[in-house]
């Protein structure tokens, strides 16, 4: 084998194996989970602004399903930081409390829209965009 080719296929090599040995960034179920919430909650707030109430809550069952299977994650920063032991327990159980009180807040969401009670609505959505940057803030891995 001349030497550019046996170089090319360590490269090549090397680099599937990193890809397939460890999930990237932005490459994880929870990545994908997250996006499926993004543009749910998108759509949702369209049809509240249309009225829709209906249909909003419906997709609000539809976002808390995605966060049940969030849930059964780890936060791709834990591997980041190579967190081990104790520390990574502490940190495992404290994401699972954010998700479950946001779990909470999308339940009296649904309820609220059920009743179409607006003002309720409004809060109830600087709530989750509360959750969202507690989340982001604490578990989210800068890259
Ligand atoms: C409810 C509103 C939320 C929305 C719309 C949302 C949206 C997103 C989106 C679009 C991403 C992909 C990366 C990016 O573009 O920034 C992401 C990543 C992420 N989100 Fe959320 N998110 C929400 C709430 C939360 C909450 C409450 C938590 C934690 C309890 C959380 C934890 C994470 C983590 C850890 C990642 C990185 C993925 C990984 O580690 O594999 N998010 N989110």
């Amino acid at each position: 084998m001349n030497k550019g080719l046996l170089a090319a296929t360590i490269i090549s090599i090397s680099y599937s194996s990193a890809v397939f040995a460890s999930e990237s960034c932005d490459d994880t179920a929870l990545n994908g989970y997250m996006e499926s919430i993004k543009s749910e909650i998108g759509l949702l707030s369209s049809d509240v602004k249309s009225g829709n109430n209906t249909s909003a809550s419906h997709r609000v069952d539809t976002v808390i399903s995605y966060f049940k299977k969030s849930r059964n994650e780890i936060p791709y920063k834990f591997s980041a930081e190579k967190l081990q032991g104790n520390k990574l327990e502490e940190q495992k159980a404290e994401y699972i409390k954010v998700v479950d009180d946001t779990i909470v807040i999308l339940e009296k969401l649904e309820k609220a829209l059920e009743s179409d009670d607006m003002t309720q609505v409004k809060s109830l959505f600087g709530q989750i965009g509360a959750q969202r940057k507690l989340g982001h803030g604490s578990f989210k891995a800068n890259c």
